[in-house]
């Protein structure tokens, strides 16, 4: 269906017509292709919308957590015990968390099979990559702030690697500073570093998302090419439908926390291993078995090594997957291993690795 982008500017009425002048709303009615409305185009706004959900809830839990070691937990206990609605909006913080790294993911996989890290686009694939590590950092960060068992088992592999690292892994190291503790720097990383990266990240991505507008749909004979200002949509309909999902989103996730609130193990005690890491991290697990603690740097630096070469790899013009056999299987592979690894791991016992 063929929407016009030249409905009345601000709308009939005076406020409208106010507001318009002043902010020239109007100007977000711009030509979209049709697909980026369905739901797989829809996964990065999603994201989006997830991370905003974060960065309120987390302002909150802010007011109450302790960062340092010696009060982090207790200030944790009292957030779900004592502070008004502070179980449900951890809760929501926890889900949401778990619910963006999923999408993240999701997206990242559409973007790979649709060949929409191809030429005019290769920037934005990297800028997505540096999205992807402050989402996991983020997740990593955020784990070992309530400073339970699974939190110290987490900050120990943390201390380990970083040791392993030397000087490039110095940040992450308890010495690093004398002044302020590794989870105080951990929360800092947290609540300041990695938002602000993730501010960065994101408005050069918009940007590029604007500038290139979304990808050509990947029929067979379709080539990679700019489409700002084409298409038989209009933004602010996509807007609509990506705000509908958001608070689709914001509803699963609110049942979860009222049905499943977050988890909160007693006190940690270092030098022991009795968890396994969140799910995310959790397919890392055999490999830790394997090689010990450089396995959590050596995997990582492979695959992030891997799917920086995947614009530089695949430049044909093509996008449909099947003129784009040799990547797409090979990324399928590695997916099927990544996932047997964690099936593996979610069946081994806990094992002790540090040390
Ligand atoms: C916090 C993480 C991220 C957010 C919030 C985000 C957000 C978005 C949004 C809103 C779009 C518009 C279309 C859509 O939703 O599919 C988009 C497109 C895009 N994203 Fe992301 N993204 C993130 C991570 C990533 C990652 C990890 C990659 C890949 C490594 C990536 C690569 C791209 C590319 C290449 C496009 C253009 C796609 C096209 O034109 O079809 N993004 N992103």
């Amino acid at each position: 269906m063929s929407i016009s982008t030249h409905a009345p500017k601000g709308g009939q009425t005076p406020v409208g017509r106010w507001l318009e002048e002043r902010l020239g709303i109007s100007g977000i009615r711009y030509a979209v292709p049709e697909h980026a409305n369905s739901l797989p185009y829809l996964l990065g706004g999603i994201t989006l919308f997830g991370f905003i959900i974060l960065i309120v809830t987390g302002i909150y839990l802010a007011q109450f957590y302790n960062p340092q070691p010696t009060g982090a937990h207790d200030s944790v206990v009292y957030i779900v015990t004592g502070v008004t609605l502070g179980d449900l909006i951890r809760s929501i913080h926890f889900w949401t968390a778990q619910f963006i790294t999923l999408t993240v993911l999701l997206h990242m996989l559409r973007v790979l099979f649709t060949g929409a890290y191809k030429r005019p686009r290769e920037v934005n694939w990297y800028v997505g990559l540096g999205l992807l590590a402050v989402t996991l950092g983020l997740v990593f960060t955020g784990s070992v702030l309530k400073f339970d068992q699974e939190a110290v088992e987490a900050l120990q592999h943390n201390a380990e690697t970083a040791t392993i690292l030397g000087a490039l892994g110095a940040w992450f190291s308890a010495e690093f500073s004398r002044s302020v503790p590794l989870l105080t720097r951990l929360f800092n990383g947290h609540a300041t570093i990695l938002p602000l990266l993730f501010a960065l990240f994101i408005t050069a991505h918009v940007y590029l998302i604007k500038q290139h507008g979304i990808s050509p749909k990947f029929a067979p004979q379709a080539k990679t090419r700019p489409t700002n200002g084409e298409g038989q949509s209009r933004f602010d309909v996509h807007l609509k439908r990506m705000v509908g999902y958001g608070l689709l989103t914001f509803g699963v996730v609110l049942a979860l926390s009222l049905l499943f609130p977050a988890p909160l193990g007693q006190s940690g005690i270092v030098g022991v291993e009795l968890t396994k890491p969140w799910w995310m991290f959790l397919w890392l697990f055999p490999a830790e078995e394997l090689l010990g603690s450089k396995a959590l740097i050596v995997v990582p630096a492979i695959l992030g090594g891997l799917l920086a070469l995947v614009p530089i790899l695949d430049r044909n013009r093509y996008l449909a997957p099947k003129r784009r056999k040799t990547l797409l299987s090979g990324a399928a592979l590695i997916l099927v291993v990544i996932i047997i690894s964690g099936i593996v791991a979610a069946l081994q016992p806990v094992a002790q690795h540090l040390g």
